[in-house]
Protein backbone atom coordinates (compact mmCIF):
# COMPACT_ATOMS: atom_id res chain seq x y z
CA UNK A 1 0.00 0.00 0.00
CA UNK A 2 1.43 3.63 -1.21
CA UNK A 3 0.12 6.67 0.64
CA UNK A 4 0.10 10.02 -1.83
CA UNK A 5 -0.30 13.05 -0.65
CA UNK A 6 -1.34 15.88 -3.27
CA UNK A 7 -0.22 19.35 -1.68
CA UNK A 8 1.17 23.10 -2.19
CA UNK A 9 0.58 25.96 -0.59
CA UNK A 10 -1.54 28.09 -3.22
CA UNK A 11 -5.11 28.35 -3.79
CA UNK A 12 -6.43 27.02 -7.05
CA UNK A 13 -3.71 25.57 -8.38
CA UNK A 14 -5.56 22.39 -8.96
CA UNK A 15 -4.79 19.99 -5.88
CA UNK A 16 -8.39 18.91 -6.07
CA UNK A 17 -8.45 18.66 -9.86
CA UNK A 18 -5.37 16.15 -9.47
CA UNK A 19 -6.74 14.43 -6.01
CA UNK A 20 -10.03 13.13 -8.17
CA UNK A 21 -8.86 12.24 -11.43
CA UNK A 22 -5.69 10.61 -10.35
CA UNK A 23 -8.36 8.83 -7.68
CA UNK A 24 -10.42 8.08 -10.76
CA UNK A 25 -7.72 6.61 -12.62
CA UNK A 26 -5.99 4.66 -10.06
CA UNK A 27 -9.16 3.04 -9.43
CA UNK A 28 -9.55 1.28 -12.68
CA UNK A 29 -7.17 -1.47 -11.78
CA UNK A 30 -6.29 -0.56 -7.92
CA UNK A 31 -8.07 -0.38 -4.45
CA UNK A 32 -8.18 3.15 -3.66
CA UNK A 33 -8.81 4.91 -0.11
CA UNK A 34 -9.68 8.81 -0.35
CA UNK A 35 -8.98 11.05 2.53
CA UNK A 36 -10.16 14.60 1.93
CA UNK A 37 -8.23 16.98 4.42
CA UNK A 38 -9.51 20.37 3.35
CA UNK A 39 -12.55 21.83 5.00
CA UNK A 40 -14.31 22.44 1.98
CA UNK A 41 -14.76 19.16 0.89
CA UNK A 42 -14.61 20.03 -2.71
CA UNK A 43 -13.55 16.72 -3.46
CA UNK A 44 -16.22 14.93 -1.26
CA UNK A 45 -18.75 16.81 -2.56
CA UNK A 46 -17.72 15.20 -5.53
CA UNK A 47 -18.61 11.89 -4.24
CA UNK A 48 -22.16 12.80 -2.37
CA UNK A 49 -23.12 14.61 1.39
CA UNK A 50 -21.71 13.12 4.26
CA UNK A 51 -23.43 14.63 7.18
CA UNK A 52 -22.18 11.41 9.82
CA UNK A 53 -18.69 12.50 11.32
CA UNK A 54 -18.30 8.83 11.88
CA UNK A 55 -17.32 9.02 8.23
CA UNK A 56 -15.02 12.12 8.47
CA UNK A 57 -11.63 13.15 9.27
CA UNK A 58 -13.22 14.53 12.11
CA UNK A 59 -13.64 11.48 14.29
CA UNK A 60 -10.37 10.11 12.49
CA UNK A 61 -8.37 13.07 14.16
CA UNK A 62 -10.42 13.14 17.40
CA UNK A 63 -9.65 9.37 17.94
CA UNK A 64 -13.41 8.20 17.52
CA UNK A 65 -15.07 5.52 15.74
CA UNK A 66 -14.43 5.87 11.52
CA UNK A 67 -15.78 3.63 8.85
CA UNK A 68 -14.79 4.69 5.42
CA UNK A 69 -17.53 5.18 2.98
CA UNK A 70 -17.82 3.05 -0.02
CA UNK A 71 -18.39 5.37 -3.00
CA UNK A 72 -17.77 3.41 -6.07
CA UNK A 73 -16.30 0.23 -7.46
CA UNK A 74 -12.91 0.16 -5.91
CA UNK A 75 -13.19 3.19 -3.60
CA UNK A 76 -13.73 4.01 -0.24
CA UNK A 77 -13.84 7.90 1.55
CA UNK A 78 -13.40 8.99 4.61
CA UNK A 79 -15.27 12.47 4.26
CA UNK A 80 -13.98 16.22 4.87
CA UNK A 81 -16.06 18.16 7.02
CA UNK A 82 -16.59 22.11 7.08
CA UNK A 83 -15.75 21.84 10.90
CA UNK A 84 -11.81 20.92 9.86
CA UNK A 85 -10.79 24.88 11.15
CA UNK A 86 -12.12 23.71 14.56
CA UNK A 87 -10.41 20.39 15.07
CA UNK A 88 -7.40 22.44 13.91
CA UNK A 89 -7.50 24.34 16.90
CA UNK A 90 -8.58 21.61 18.96
CA UNK A 91 -5.58 19.30 18.07
CA UNK A 92 -3.40 22.40 18.69
CA UNK A 93 -2.47 21.64 22.20
CA UNK A 94 -2.29 18.03 21.60
CA UNK A 95 0.96 16.18 22.37
CA UNK A 96 2.46 14.13 19.42
CA UNK A 97 0.15 16.19 17.05
CA UNK A 98 1.91 15.78 14.35
CA UNK A 99 1.48 11.57 14.54
CA UNK A 100 -2.08 11.23 14.83
CA UNK A 101 -2.90 10.45 11.47
CA UNK A 102 0.70 8.16 11.52
CA UNK A 103 -0.95 6.64 14.86
CA UNK A 104 -4.13 5.43 13.16
CA UNK A 105 -2.47 4.09 10.02
CA UNK A 106 -0.09 1.81 12.83
CA UNK A 107 -3.67 0.90 14.63
CA UNK A 108 -5.40 0.26 11.82
CA UNK A 109 -2.38 -1.42 9.38
CA UNK A 110 -3.62 -5.01 8.85
CA UNK A 111 -6.71 -4.30 7.86
CA UNK A 112 -6.22 -1.54 5.93
CA UNK A 113 -2.94 -3.23 3.99
CA UNK A 114 -5.18 -5.90 2.87
CA UNK A 115 -8.06 -3.61 1.88
CA UNK A 116 -6.40 -1.12 -0.07
CA UNK A 117 -3.40 -0.39 -2.92
CA UNK A 118 -3.34 3.03 -2.26
CA UNK A 119 -4.78 6.27 -0.08
CA UNK A 120 -4.61 9.33 -1.64
CA UNK A 121 -4.68 12.39 0.33
CA UNK A 122 -6.21 15.76 -0.65
CA UNK A 123 -5.32 18.81 1.29
CA UNK A 124 -5.71 22.49 1.85
CA UNK A 125 -3.17 25.27 0.70
CA UNK A 126 -1.42 25.03 3.93
CA UNK A 127 1.43 23.93 5.98
CA UNK A 128 -1.00 22.99 9.19
CA UNK A 129 -1.44 20.22 11.53
CA UNK A 130 -3.49 17.68 8.82
CA UNK A 131 -0.79 18.80 5.95
CA UNK A 132 1.91 17.61 8.58
CA UNK A 133 0.03 14.56 9.60
CA UNK A 134 0.06 13.72 5.84
CA UNK A 135 3.27 14.46 4.19
CA UNK A 136 5.32 12.74 7.41
CA UNK A 137 3.47 9.18 6.62
CA UNK A 138 3.62 9.19 2.50
CA UNK A 139 5.49 7.53 0.40
CA UNK A 140 5.05 10.40 -2.43
CA UNK A 141 3.69 14.08 -2.08
CA UNK A 142 2.66 15.56 -5.46
CA UNK A 143 2.95 19.40 -5.57
CA UNK A 144 1.40 21.58 -8.69
CA UNK A 145 1.36 24.82 -10.20
CA UNK A 146 -0.49 26.79 -12.62
CA UNK A 147 1.74 29.16 -14.86
CA UNK A 148 2.06 32.16 -12.31
CA UNK A 149 5.98 33.54 -10.84
CA UNK A 150 3.62 33.27 -7.26
CA UNK A 151 2.84 29.08 -7.83
CA UNK A 152 6.26 28.33 -9.13
CA UNK A 153 7.92 29.18 -6.03
CA UNK A 154 4.90 27.47 -3.83
CA UNK A 155 6.37 24.34 -5.30
CA UNK A 156 9.80 25.29 -4.47
CA UNK A 157 8.53 26.23 -0.95
CA UNK A 158 6.70 22.65 -0.93
CA UNK A 159 10.37 21.47 -2.07
CA UNK A 160 11.91 22.55 1.17
CA UNK A 161 8.83 21.71 3.39
CA UNK A 162 8.90 18.53 2.20
CA UNK A 163 12.72 17.81 2.61
CA UNK A 164 13.00 19.44 6.11
CA UNK A 165 10.07 17.40 7.61
CA UNK A 166 12.26 14.30 6.21
CA UNK A 167 14.80 15.72 8.62
CA UNK A 168 12.93 16.62 11.36
CA UNK A 169 10.92 13.06 11.19
CA UNK A 170 13.45 11.00 10.24
CA UNK A 171 11.54 10.66 6.77
CA UNK A 172 11.65 9.15 2.68
CA UNK A 173 9.10 11.08 1.07
CA UNK A 174 9.69 11.55 -2.56
CA UNK A 175 7.95 14.49 -4.27
CA UNK A 176 6.60 14.96 -7.69
CA UNK A 177 5.59 18.38 -9.46
CA UNK A 178 2.55 18.42 -11.81
CA UNK A 179 2.20 21.73 -13.80
CA UNK A 180 -1.89 22.62 -14.26
CA UNK A 181 -3.85 24.29 -16.65
CA UNK A 182 -1.51 23.95 -19.46
CA UNK A 183 -2.22 25.75 -23.12
CA UNK A 184 -0.06 27.19 -25.98
CA UNK A 185 0.37 30.97 -24.03
CA UNK A 186 3.79 31.90 -23.53
CA UNK A 187 3.37 31.62 -19.31
CA UNK A 188 2.65 28.35 -19.85
CA UNK A 189 5.29 27.39 -21.75
CA UNK A 190 7.70 29.06 -19.06
CA UNK A 191 5.88 27.21 -16.68
CA UNK A 192 6.91 24.07 -18.13
CA UNK A 193 10.38 25.33 -19.40
CA UNK A 194 11.37 25.98 -15.52
CA UNK A 195 9.84 23.30 -13.96
CA UNK A 196 11.71 20.58 -16.61
CA UNK A 197 15.01 21.61 -14.97
CA UNK A 198 13.87 19.96 -11.78
CA UNK A 199 13.87 15.62 -11.29
CA UNK A 200 10.50 16.31 -9.61
CA UNK A 201 8.82 17.00 -12.97
CA UNK A 202 6.51 14.37 -13.92
CA UNK A 203 3.96 16.55 -16.86
CA UNK A 204 0.93 18.38 -16.86
CA UNK A 205 -2.73 18.19 -16.97
CA UNK A 206 -4.02 20.51 -19.51
CA UNK A 207 -6.41 23.52 -19.46
CA UNK A 208 -9.77 22.24 -20.38
CA UNK A 209 -13.08 22.94 -19.13
CA UNK A 210 -14.21 19.37 -19.10
CA UNK A 211 -11.77 19.27 -15.90
CA UNK A 212 -13.91 21.35 -13.83
CA UNK A 213 -16.72 19.01 -14.53
CA UNK A 214 -17.95 16.72 -11.27
CA UNK A 215 -18.11 13.58 -13.46
CA UNK A 216 -15.11 11.39 -14.20
CA UNK A 217 -13.03 12.39 -17.36
CA UNK A 218 -12.53 8.64 -17.50
CA UNK A 219 -16.24 7.60 -17.94
CA UNK A 220 -16.94 10.41 -20.74
CA UNK A 221 -18.80 9.04 -23.89
CA UNK A 222 -17.97 12.34 -25.51
CA UNK A 223 -15.37 12.11 -28.31
CA UNK A 224 -13.18 15.19 -27.60
CA UNK A 225 -13.25 14.29 -24.06
CA UNK A 226 -11.57 11.13 -24.81
CA UNK A 227 -8.72 13.12 -26.02
CA UNK A 228 -8.29 14.88 -22.58
CA UNK A 229 -8.93 11.09 -21.19
CA UNK A 230 -5.74 9.88 -22.70
CA UNK A 231 -3.90 12.71 -22.06
CA UNK A 232 -4.58 12.20 -18.51
CA UNK A 233 -4.13 8.74 -18.89
CA UNK A 234 -0.72 9.11 -20.28
CA UNK A 235 -0.11 11.66 -17.28
CA UNK A 236 -1.70 9.25 -14.35
CA UNK A 237 0.25 6.28 -15.70
CA UNK A 238 3.90 8.13 -15.60
CA UNK A 239 2.65 8.66 -12.23
CA UNK A 240 1.99 5.31 -10.97
CA UNK A 241 5.27 3.91 -12.28
CA UNK A 242 6.77 6.45 -9.88
CA UNK A 243 4.90 5.18 -7.44
CA UNK A 244 5.65 1.82 -7.89
CA UNK A 245 9.30 2.49 -8.02
CA UNK A 246 9.34 4.07 -4.34
CA UNK A 247 10.24 1.10 -1.93
CA UNK A 248 8.44 0.94 0.77
N1 LIG B 1 -6.66 21.67 -15.86
C1 LIG B 1 -7.71 22.46 -15.60
N2 LIG B 1 -8.47 22.97 -16.59
C2 LIG B 1 -9.52 23.78 -16.33
N3 LIG B 1 -9.89 24.15 -15.10
C3 LIG B 1 -9.17 23.68 -14.06
C4 LIG B 1 -8.06 22.81 -14.25
N4 LIG B 1 -7.54 22.50 -13.03
C5 LIG B 1 -8.29 23.15 -12.13
N5 LIG B 1 -9.28 23.87 -12.72
C6 LIG B 1 -10.27 24.72 -12.07
O1 LIG B 1 -9.58 25.67 -11.26
C7 LIG B 1 -10.21 25.85 -10.00
C8 LIG B 1 -9.23 25.48 -8.89
O2 LIG B 1 -8.89 24.11 -9.01
P1 LIG B 1 -8.87 23.15 -7.73
O3 LIG B 1 -10.09 23.31 -6.92
O4 LIG B 1 -8.52 21.79 -8.22
O5 LIG B 1 -7.63 23.78 -6.96
P2 LIG B 1 -7.16 23.53 -5.46
O6 LIG B 1 -5.68 23.65 -5.47
O7 LIG B 1 -7.74 22.27 -4.95
O8 LIG B 1 -7.82 24.76 -4.71
P3 LIG B 1 -7.96 24.99 -3.12
O9 LIG B 1 -6.61 25.51 -2.68
O10 LIG B 1 -9.04 26.01 -3.00
O11 LIG B 1 -8.29 23.66 -2.51
C9 LIG B 1 -11.45 24.95 -10.02
O12 LIG B 1 -12.55 25.72 -10.45
C10 LIG B 1 -11.12 23.90 -11.08
O13 LIG B 1 -12.28 23.38 -11.70
MG1 LIG C 1 -8.88 21.87 -3.21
Amino acid sequence: MKIVTVNVNKGGAGKTTLSFNLTEYMRKESRVLLLDFDDSANLTNRYGYFEDKKNTVINLFDKKEIEPIHVAENLDLIAGHKEVELLKERLASRRRREYIFGTWLAENEEWLTKTYDYIIIDTENDEGLLTLNAIIVSDIVIGVAEASKDSFLSLISLRKFVTDLNVEFNGDTKLIFVANKISNDNPSKELIEDLSEYEEYAGYMPQRTVLKDDKSIFSSKNYRDKVVAKQMAELFAGLKVKFDEVTI
